[in-house]
């Protein structure tokens, strides 16, 4: 699907990525700064916080109760529609995705 990455200082970047991929694993593999990764989707790091559209929460979804529990450690406090990226499957359902990456990730 297409996704667009709005970085913290308003800078919009728009990828393509392959059906089943977690947006962490797309958005490393493009080069954006502004989202880490750090423990490779373990839910452990809290460094691929996003804020996801409004206008795309619904079809996201919520949190699961463990990535709920690690929102509480990311840098930027959560907000609603936060998302760990490593957390969120990619696919044709999502065409069009548009997220905003928090300022800061540690
Ligand atoms: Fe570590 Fe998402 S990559 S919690």
């Amino acid at each position: 699907p297409d996704i667009t990455l709005i970085e913290a200082d308003g800078r919009e970047h728009a990828f393509e990525a392959p059906d089943g991929v977690s947006l962490m694993h797309a958005a490393v593999g493009w080069g954006v700064d502004g989202l880490v990764g750090e423990c490779g989707g373990g839910l452990r790091c809290a460094t691929c916080h996003v804020v996801v559209d409004p206008a795309w929460q619904e079809r996201v979804g919520p949190p699961t109760a463990g990535e709920a529990a690690m929102l509480a450690f990311t840098a930027c406090p959560a907000e609603p529609g936060s998302r760990l990226a490593c957390q969120v499957r990619l696919g044709p359902a999502l065409q069009g995705l548009v997220v905003r990456l928090p300022a800061s990730q540690y």
